[in-house]
């Protein structure tokens, strides 16, 4: 038996192609809402039902019982706030009860919705609770400030699929990578959320994980993510030659997540991990510092927030490592968990020393990347110096 998506029921906000075209030409004369990358990244994630039971942007009960309690009002786990926000000018124009059309910056319609609810919030508070901080040097904090101070709950429905132009291959959504684990005959399936190019450590957490389990589905975020991490092309790049030259085809796939990242951290691990539930995984890898940035977070404080759910409910099974390094002596990865050896002949990278040597035009070395990796990002640095 599959593992059941969040909820019981993967949602589905698409129109069929018919219904779609009516809902198109309706749009036409409803009021219309721009919306930023973000949250366009949540709307698609809502169509498909990545978010599932998600069918809308969240209620004020909703956003509030996330706040407080890392739950939906129903009571299902639930850590970050799914919202949409406008003007207070924009939202005083908007009735109760009536559609709106949502659309990207290019004037395209992506959706119509329909306005359950308007609602104001408390941003630092929002922020203190989602990220543990206030501090504007959050990338998470500073994009928060940055939203509309009126919130518009209800649901949407999507006329037809957000349209792409990149990475068209590998982007399926939850029916469909349940399609291809059902295919592929995978019982348990491990998923892999990233934001960065798979270095070694990365690589070895896959892999003890792919031990014990049928498949793994490298999932890298493709949606906004801070100016400073490595573009999805570049990382999209990496992982197919890392796939090629060192995976067995049959048992890994890639697959984007068109997530934006957050950097919230704890919060934002569980979040991740019942998105990939709505994919089909039934495992979830979180290693340190998950979806952590600066210091803001305890290297393990992304493990210890599952402590505090009912595992029945959150369903997909967490796979927990520790930091892992280089050991000279060893000759291979490991964590203080395998290795008898000294911090003197332990290698650890960070994020940050190794965008320094490829700005320095130096090649990572293979105790952080494998080489046709470590060649990728230094072509791609050179080409963006
Ligand atoms: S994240 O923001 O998506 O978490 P990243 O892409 O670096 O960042 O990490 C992907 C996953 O690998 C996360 O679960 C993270 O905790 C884990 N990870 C990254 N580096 C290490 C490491 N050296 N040791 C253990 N886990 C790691």
């Amino acid at each position: 038996m599959p593992i059941a998506p969040h909820g019981g029921e993967l949602i589905s906000r698409l129109a069929s192609p018919e219904e779609g075209e009516a809902l198109l030409a309706r749009a036409a004369s409803l009021p219309r809402v721009t919306i930023d990358g973000r949250t366009t990244s949540d709307l698609e994630m809502i169509g498909t039902g990545a978010l599932s039971p998600l069918t809308g942007f969240m209620s004020a009960a909703d956003y509030r019982a996330v706040i407080a309690d890392m739950h939906l009002a129903n009571g299902l786990p639930w850590t970050i706030p799914i919202t949409l926000g406008v003007e207070p000018e924009a939202a005083d124009a908007l009735s109760l009860g009536a559609e709106i059309a949502l659309a990207n910056a290019g004037g395209d319609v992506l959706a119509v919705m329909t306005v359950e609810e308007k609602y104001t919030y408390d941003k630092p508070e929002r922020c203190r609770a989602v990220f543990k901080t206030d501090d504007e040097a959050h990338p998470g904090v500073a994009a928060t400030l940055n939203m509309c101070d009126v919130l518009l709950g209800g649901p949407v429905t999507l006329p037809r699929p957000i349209p792409h132009r990149r990475f068209l291959e590998h982007r399926l959504p939850p029916a469909e990578t349940r399609a291809l684990f059902a295919e592929k005959g995978w019982n348990t399936v491990v998923g892999f959320q990233t934001r960065n190019p798979i270095h070694r450590a990365h690589e070895y957490l896959q892999k003890c994980a792919m031990e014990i389990v049928d498949g793994l589905m490298i999932h890298p975020i493709v949606g906004e993510t801070k100016s400073d991490d490595i573009s999805a092309e570049v990382r999209m790049q990496c992982y197919t030659a890392l796939m090629e030259g060192y995976y067995p085809a049959d048992r890994v796939c890639l697959v984007v997540n068109p997530a934006a990242m957050r950097y919230a951290g704890p919060r934002e691990a569980i979040f991740h991990a019942l998105i990939r539930k709505n994919y089909g995984c039934t495992h979830f890898i979180v290693g340190r510092d998950h979806a952590g940035v600066g210091n803001y977070y305890g290297t393990y404080d992304a493990q210890y927030i599952f402590k505090e759910f009912d595992p029945a409910k959150l369903e997909i099974t967490p796979l927990f490592f520790e930091h892992a390094f280089w050991c000279t002596k060893c000759g291979n990865m490991a964590s203080t968990k395998t290795c008898p050896h000294g911090k003197d002949d332990h290698v650890f990278f960070s994020g940050t020393k190794v965008r320094e040597m490829l700005r320095e035009g130096e090649l990572p070395p293979p105790e952080f990347t494998r080489p046709e990796i470590a060649n990728l990002l230094l072509e791609a640095a050179k080409g963006a110096a």
